[in-house]
C-alpha cells in the first residue's frame, strides 16, 4: 500500500458504516451519548440534515453557536456538526482540555475559502498605500482561522449575519473607512442599510489584485473583498419575479449572503435565526419564498405545515460541503472517540494563530 493509499483509508470513513441501516446508525449515536452525557457536546448548524440535526445538543446560526461553544465548560468533546470554519471557531474559543472533533474534514466553505492569509496581507500593502492608517478589517466568521487573526491583530472583529449592523456601525466609529472580508454581499447589504451610498463602496478583486472603484478613494468608505456564497448567488431577481407574477401575495425573505439586487427587492433579510423566528411570528395561512440553504427550508417547511412556504429557487439544492456531515459521519466519528481513536477527525488551530483569532472574536462577542 502506497502513502497515498494509506492517507485515504485512515482518513476516510470505512465501508461498513455506509452500509449500516439508518435505525443503526440512530442506536449507536443514541447509546454514545448517553454513555459521554456532558462530556459529549454537539452543535448543530441550522443548515444540516434532519438525520443529524436530531442529535444536536444546540441548533443555530453562527453567532449563537459561537456563543455556546464559548459558555460551555463541561463537554471533553465537541463534535461539531457544521463546517470547517465553525469548528474552528469552537476550538479557539473553548479551552486547551476541550477537543473539538469535525465527522467530515472535507466539510469546508467554498466562501472561506475565497480569501487566504497571502492575499491578504498583500491586499493590506496595497491598500493601505491608498488610504493610509484609516481602516479597519471585518471579517465574517465564514472565514480561516488565520484570516481572523489577521483582523485580530489590525484591531478588527469578526461579524456573523446576525450582527452585521452592529459590528459595522462599531468599525465606522473607530476608523473612516473598512474593509468587509471574504462576503461582498453580507457587505455590501449591510453597508447600504446603514446609509452609505453603492459608489461609496468599492470592491477588492484578490485574483487581479485591484481596487474596482466607482469614485476616488477619499470618497470610499467600505472595500468588500471580492468573494460570495456560491449557494445563496444562486437566487435570482428572475427567482423574485416568477413568484410576484404567480402569486403577488407570497412575502420573500433571504438571507443576506443573497446579492443586493435580490435583497433589494426582498420584503425581509437576515440570518437563518431571523428566517426562522421571522417565520414562526407569521400568520398561519400567509405565504413565503425562502432564499437560503435547502435543509433548512426543507425543515421550515415541515415545521409550520399551516403556512404555504416553497424555495424561492424551486432548483436549489443543499450546500454540499454542510451536507458531507451525515449520519453515517456522525457514528463513525463518536465511535472514534470512545475508542480513542479519533485523530484524524481533530480541529486545532495553532496556537499563535488562535491567540489572535480570538481577538477579533472576543470583540464581536463582547458587544454581541
Ligand atoms: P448564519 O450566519 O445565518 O448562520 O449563516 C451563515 C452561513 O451561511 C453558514 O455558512
Ligand atoms: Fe459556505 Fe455558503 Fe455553504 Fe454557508 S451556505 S457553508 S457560506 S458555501
Amino acid at each position: 500500500m502506497n502513502l497515498l493509499d494509506n492517507l485515504v483509508k485512515t482518513t476516510s470513513i470505512p465501508e461498513i458504516y455506509r452500509n449500516m441501516k439508518q435505525e443503526e446508525l440512530e442506536e449507536k449515536v443514541r447509546e454514545i451519548k448517553a454513555k459521554l452525557g456532558k462530556k459529549l457536546f454537539i452543535p448543530g448548524h441550522h443548515y444540516q440534515k434532519d438525520e443529524v440535526i436530531q442529535f444536536a445538543d444546540a441548533i443555530g446560526d453562527s453567532l449563537k453557536l459561537a456563543q455556546v461553544s464559548a459558555e460551555n465548560k463541561d463537554a471533553e468533546a465537541i463534535v461539531f456538526c457544521g463546517v470547517h470554519f465553525m469548528a474552528e471557531t469552537a476550538d479557539i474559543l473553548t479551552s486547551e482540555e476541550q477537543i473539538v472533533y469535525l465527522p467530515d474534514m472535507r466539510a469546508g466553505c467554498s466562501m472561506a475559502d475565497m480569501a487566504d492569509i497571502f492575499q491578504t496581507e498583500r491586499a493590506w500593502t496595497e491598500l493601505t498605500a491608498l488610504f493610509g492608517d484609516t481602516m479597519l478589517p471585518l471579517t465574517y466568521v465564514n472565514s480561516t482561522a488565520a484570516i481572523k487573526a489577521f483582523v485580530g491583530r489590525h484591531n478588527g472583529a469578526t461579524v456573523t449575519s446576525g450582527n452585521a449592523e452592529k459590528m459595522v456601525k462599531w468599525a465606522l466609529d473607530q476608523k473612516q473607512r473598512l474593509v468587509f472580508l471574504p462576503d461582498q454581499h453580507l457587505g455590501r447589504n449591510t453597508a447600504y442599510n446603514l446609509g452609505i451610498k453603492l459608489e461609496e463602496m468599492a470592491v477588492w478583486d484578490p485574483i487581479t489584485n485591484t481596487l474596482e472603484a466607482q469614485v476616488e478613494t477619499d470618497k470610499i468608505k467600505v472595500i468588500l473583498w471580492k468573494g460570495h456564497c456560491s449557494v445563496h448567488e444562486n437566487f435570482t431577481v428572475e427567482n423574485i419575479k416568477q413568484v410576484r407574477a404567480e402569486n403577488p401575495e407570497m412575502n420573500i425573505i433571504v438571507h443576506p449572503e443573497c446579492r443586493r439586487e435580490v435583497v433589494g427587492l426582498s420584503d425581509y433579510a437576515g440570518s437563518t435565526n431571523y428566517i426562522i423566528d421571522v417565520i414562526k411570528k407569521s400568520e398561519p395561512g400567509s405565504a413565503w419564498a425562502i432564499g437560503t440553504e435547502m435543509n433548512l427550508v426543507k425543515r421550515i417547511i415541515n415545521d409550520f405545515p399551516d403556512r404555504h412556504i416553497v424555495s424561492l429557487n424551486p432548483h436549489m439544492c443543499p450546500c454540499l460541503t454542510m451536507n458531507r456531515i451525515d449520519l453515517p459521519h456522525l457514528a463513525w466519528n463518536l465511535d472514534q472517540i470512545v475508542a480513542g481513536t479519533a485523530n484524524q477527525n481533530i480541529i486545532k488551530v495553532d496556537a499563535d494563530i488562535a491567540r489572535d483569532a480570538k481577538l477579533a472574536l472576543d470583540r464581536m462577542l463582547n458587544l454581541a
